[in-house]
């Protein structure tokens, strides 16, 4: 077994035969990053096509991420087989903090390993992450992070089925169902995770610890017109509180644009973080169209909803939803924000339900909205189960000080 880092093609070259090396090693981690995924959830709802892969780890310019690759030797002059990956990103914080200092950079990274299900147990997760933990070490970052995908507890839901991989062994392959019912809300946390999943154990083996939980739920859209009336009905009384709402799919209009990015900037500091180490974010007009860019090359479309203060012109909330032009049946909430001086008025969950109302409207052919959300996120939570999402399946977050 050969452990080494990849080069990253610049573009993927499939025209011709063999394939130039770069592009034909980056078709290996695609393929089993989407095979560990169809595995874990039965559906295909999670497939990231090479071409958006490739993008997502070179085009953004707040995060930058490498893999390290194990390799098995094939017989014969056949190239070494890709086994395992550890994807690492590093966040960096571009441009200037408006005190007019360099921006100090994160201390953060974070890992994701993968290891093809044949090829398990025998160590190579441990050296693809020791390597990347090494990497990030290396790159001035002391608190490394994963999120990982646990048990599913609604299989129901996301119309998973048993996946057949030629040449996988299932019964190491496949994702445990456990099988009880979803918990009540917000009652979540700890005690919900399975720690002898794979994740997890592998997790703990490591060092790493349990910093936050999170639910996986998602929203049947087949029966999701409830949230349309609820978002007209509401929409009204917005306006009645001196709230515009404003719906734009792809890039923020100009005249919205300052405002934003200043919503955007909020997240990192306001969404719920545990014991997670955050990063304090400093966003701008020009960080927002380098994002709306990134999305772009990444094959992201999203639909925001947000709602503008009469009094002030200004954007006091938004709620994103992200979809990919090759995978039409998926859909991925994104952020939701209400500005502080704002909360408490409804507006968090009218953003949502008319979002996925304009997600109705605009691409009919998706099914299933997924959403992330803190377990000890209630308000999200509550306004989530009044839309109609039912939670199936744990998403931890993991993290370890080196
Ligand atoms: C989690 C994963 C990366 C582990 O890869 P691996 O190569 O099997 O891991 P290793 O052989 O290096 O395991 C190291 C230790 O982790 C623990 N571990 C790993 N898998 C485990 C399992 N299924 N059950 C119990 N313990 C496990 C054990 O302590 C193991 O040491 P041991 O084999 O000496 O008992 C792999 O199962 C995988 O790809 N899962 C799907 C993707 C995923 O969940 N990634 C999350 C990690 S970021």
């Amino acid at each position: 077994m050969r452990i080494e880092w990849l080069d990253l093609p610049d573009t993927l070259d499939q025209t011709r035969l063999p394939m130039p090396p770069t592009t034909a090693d980056f078709l290996q981690v695609t393929q089993l990053a989407n095979l560990v995924t169809s595995l874990f959830w039965g559906n295909n709802d999670f497939y990231v096509s090479p071409e958006n892969q490739l993008a997502g780890a070179t085009s953004r310019e707040d995060v930058r991420t490498s893999y390290v690759v194990a390799r098995e030797p094939l017989t014969g002059d056949r190239p070494d087989r890709i086994i395992a990956y550890a994807a690492l990103s590093l966040p960096w914080e571009p441009g200037v903090s408006t005190d007019g200092q360099p921006t100090a950079q994160p201390t953060t990274a974070e890992v994701h390993v993968a290891v093809h299900p044949d090829f398990r147990r025998r160590g190579v997760g441990t050296a693809v992450l020791r390597e990347a933990e090494a990497e990030a070490v290396r790159s001035g970052r002391s608190v490394l992070q994963s999120w990982t995908d646990n048990a599913l507890v609604d299989p129901a839901a996301v119309g998973s089925g048993p996946v057949f991989v030629s040449g996988t062994s299932l019964e190491t392959g496949l994702t445990p169902v456990v099988g009880t019912h979803p918990p009540s809300l917000p009652d979540a946390g700890r005690d919900r995770i399975r720690w002898q999943a794979a994740d997890a154990a592998f997790a703990a083996a490591h060092g790493y610890e349990l910093a936050q939980v999170e639910w996986t739920s998602v929203l049947d859209l087949r029966e999701a017109a409830g949230a349309a009336l609820l978002a007209e009905s509401g929409s009204g009384v917005a306006e009645e509180h001196g709230y515009d709402l404003v719906v734009w799919e792809g890039a923020c209009p100009e005249g919205d644009a300052e405002s934003m990015a200043g919503l955007l900037g909020r997240m990192a500091a306001e969404a719920p973080a545990a014991a997670l180490e955050r990063v304090a974010e400093h966003w701008d007009v020009p960080r927002l169209r380098a994002e709306e860019r990134a999305r772009r090359e990444m094959g992201l479309s999203i639909i925001t909803t947000a709602a503008r203060d009469r009094s002030t012109g200004r954007l006091v909330g938004h709620s994103d939803i992200e979809t990919f032009a090759d995978l039409p049946q998926a859909a991925y909430q994104g952020n939701t924000l209400v500005h502080p001086e704002h909360r408490g008025r409804g507006l968090a969950v009218l953003l949502k339900a008319v979002n996925v109302s304009q997600l109705l409207r605009l691409k009919p052919e998706a099914e299933r909205l997924y959403t992330w959300n803190a377990a000890e996120n209630g308000a999200i939570l509550r306004a989530n189960q009044e839309l109609g999402f039912v939670p199936v399946s744990t998403h931890p977050a993991w993290q370890k000080r080196v």
